[in-house]
């Protein structure tokens, strides 16, 4: 399939633009994930990809990212991670983490584990979702899971990674890659030879967090090791940990030369920030928001905060029993809040709420007055 080559984010190297816009964004010009393949015949053509989030990156969430991504733009999504012990008893398609919706052709499920036989029936229930790739997970940093050798553990053992990644490799033709950390102890020539061994056990790609298991998410990810690896390897490297603002997604790529850039916290308050990358990038706005400009000022992001609850509030509703909506709407703000002017008091209101109807009561009482959103906030 050939590339579009009108898109200025992704040249292939040598290749030239025509488009007067591609002369004028350097961001992302040599990225090496245009150069894959993705399952359902897809090329990526915009680089920032939507991590995935336990509890978080599911289909409501997506749909609203969705409506932010620039029109055209093929990005790819990630679910939040699945447990290969129970994807293989599932009825996958009809779980609440592996449900999707109509054309949802461009998600990479996330796996966690590491058995070989749980991998391959996993890998067989996913067919029922068509996933553009294949992730395994090698940097979820909590006890329950690094007591089964699975996350940032399988970072611990090079040998037994190697093994889980190999085994992988032949169980799937989808592009395959691994998100991983810094490792279980801040040693960068370590990470350097465990990115080189992804890359020769047939990893086609990797996402690189750069904080050790015992940060979870405190402190700041070092960014350098995103440029140390990306250096180091052939494959692909994205790039994750601390974006809050569009600037940041430029920023990381032009520091590191990260050929990609993974949000997660910050989509959560800001979803529109793939809008906004999109706009600096010279991109046309989301369908359906044609002749608008991004938010940007406080408070035009406090008024889209408010749109983009209400938005996700009618996705639950669309996709999730009712029982299973207000969690989901919890641990939403939870992180999204923190962004968010009075946003505690906002969080605070819903955890208060028997149903989502109550909810989008107080939702909507909160946004009647205006709100600002504020670009940055302290992430600990
Ligand atoms: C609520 C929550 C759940 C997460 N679940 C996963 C997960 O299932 N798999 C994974 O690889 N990372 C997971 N992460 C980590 C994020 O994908 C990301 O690596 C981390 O938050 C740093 O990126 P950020 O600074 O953009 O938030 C999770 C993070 C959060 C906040």
């Amino acid at each position: 399939m050939a590339l579009s080559i009108q898109n200025p984010l992704f040249l292939l190297p040598g290749s030239v633009s025509a488009s007067p816009v591609a002369s004028q964004t350097p961001h992302f010009r040599s990225s090496r994930l245009a150069q894959l393949t993705f399952g359902n015949g897809r090329r990526v053509d915009f680089p920032i990809v939507f991590a995935p989030m336990a509890g978080l990156s599911h289909v409501a969430f997506r749909q609203v990212v969705r409506s932010y991504l620039p029109a055209g733009a093929q990005a790819v999504l990630f679910t939040e991670m699945l447990s290969t012990r129970l994807l293989p008893k599932e009825d996958v398609g009809h779980t609440p983490q592996t449900q999707v919706a109509p054309g949802e052709q461009d998600l990479v499920p996330q796996l966690l584990g590491n058995d070989e036989r749980l991998i391959a029936q996993s890998l067989e229930k996913l067919q029922a979702i068509s996933p553009a790739g294949i992730d395994i997970n090698m940097g979820c940093p909590v006890s329950k899971v690094l007591k089964h050798n699975w996350g940032v553990a399988l970072m611990g053992d090079i040998g037994y990674a190697e093994k889980v990644v190999r085994q992988t490799r032949r169980l799937t033709t989808l592009p395959l890659s691994v998100k991983m950390r810094t490792g279980l102890t801040d040693d960068p020539e370590y990470l350097v030879d465990f990115a080189r061994m992804l890359e020769e056990a047939g990893a086609d790609w990797m996402t690189l967090h750069p904080r050790i298991q015992a940060h979870h998410r405190k402190g700041s990810a070092n960014w350098s090791y995103i440029a140390r690896v990306r250096e180091a390897v052939r494959v692909p490297v994205v790039g994750n940990g601390d974006i809050q603002e569009s600037s940041d997604v430029l920023r990381m790529h032009m520091e590191t030369g990260c050929d990609g850039v993974m949000v997660a916290r910050a989509a959560t308050a800001r979803p529109w920030i793939f809008w906004q990358v999109g706009e600096a990038l010279g991109l046309p706005p989301p369908s359906g928001r044609e002749n608008e400009r991004a938010p940007r000022s406080p408070a035009e992001e406090g008024l889209e905060s408010g749109r983009a609850l209400n938005r996700f509030c009618d996705e639950l509703e669309k996709h999730f029993l009712p029982e299973q909506q207000l969690p989901r709407l919890r641990l939403f703000l939870a992180w999204g809040h923190k962004w968010l002017f009075f946003g505690h008091y906002l969080g605070t209101r819903v955890n208060r709420c028997a149903d989502l109807p109550a909810a989008r009561k107080v939702i909507d009482a909160f946004f009647a007055e205006p709100k600002t959103l504020q670009p940055r906030t302290s992430l600990q």
